[in-house]
């Protein structure tokens, strides 16, 4: 039965069909129980919508607080002491692994001799997600999937660089690509300093960075040659 014809009695029916005064009175009530119905139905449904959408941005975007996928502390600024390239050795110096975040750290000392200068290094640094510290070093915080077809990429002491183990691309110590398959350098987490943590921010990933040329690369290849492990 539609909400538009509410039961009514026999004798209702009758007078309603009848018109006058009573008529009149009936059709009134009908009306307020039409409007009642109606602005019922509505409250029921827009509750029901606003739960089924409500229910589905939950999926979406579940409370990921603490989690992948949010702002992880990966810890003290002093739990990953700088080095210079040619001496980043896992989770010992320059190069750490935050398996929270699925993120290797990579904290290049003041000093560290760059490829490019003034503000070109400015620019590409800031194009690859580094963070310069107050010491004068550098941070970043590398994703640890490769971009070619996404095994986790080790970092490999004895080459001083990483390297995939599925296809073979091998990329440098700041994740800039530097031979193999893969489309691009590494995928990148914005990262910050907070009360003398670090922060990986690991809901928003740089994964824009190219394959670098003679203007854009940052740091000199290795000289290590990387051969399968
Ligand atoms: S997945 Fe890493 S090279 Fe293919």
């Amino acid at each position: 039965m539609s909400i538009n014809t509410p039961p009514i009695t026999p004798q209702q029916y009758e007078v309603l069909h009848g018109g006058g005064a009573e008529a009149a009175e009936i059709a009134q009530q009908r009306l307020s129980r039409r409007r009642f119905l109606r602005r019922s139905m509505l409250g029921v449904w827009g509750l029901s919508a606003t739960a089924a959408v409500g229910g589905a941005l939950f999926m979406m975007y579940p409370n990921l607080a603490g989690q992948f996928g949010s702002d992880l502390t990966a810890g003290k600024k002093t739990d990953f002491p700088a080095a210079k390239p040619a001496n980043f050795k896992i989770g010992q110096a320059g190069v750490f692994y935050v398996q929270p975040a699925k993120t290797y750290i990579a904290h290049l000392a003041a000093g560290t001799q760059f490829s490019l200068s003034g503000s070109n290094l400015t620019d590409q640094l800031a194009v690859e997600s580094f963070v310069k510290d107050s010491d004068g070093s550098y941070w970043v915080a590398l994703y640890q999937k490769c971009v070619h077809l996404g095994c986790t990429v080790p970092f490999r002491d004895d080459c001083v660089s990483f390297k995939c183990p599925c296809h073979g691309s091998h990329y440098n110590v700041n994740g800039e690509f530097l031979d193999g398959p893969a489309p691009r350098s590494l995928d990148r987490f914005a990262m910050s300093f907070s009360n003398g943590n670090v922060v990986i921010s690991t809901g928003t990933l740089n994964n824009t960075v190219p394959h670098p040329d003679a203007t854009t690369r940052i740091i000199p290849v290795p000289t290590v040659a990387c051969g399968a492990s």
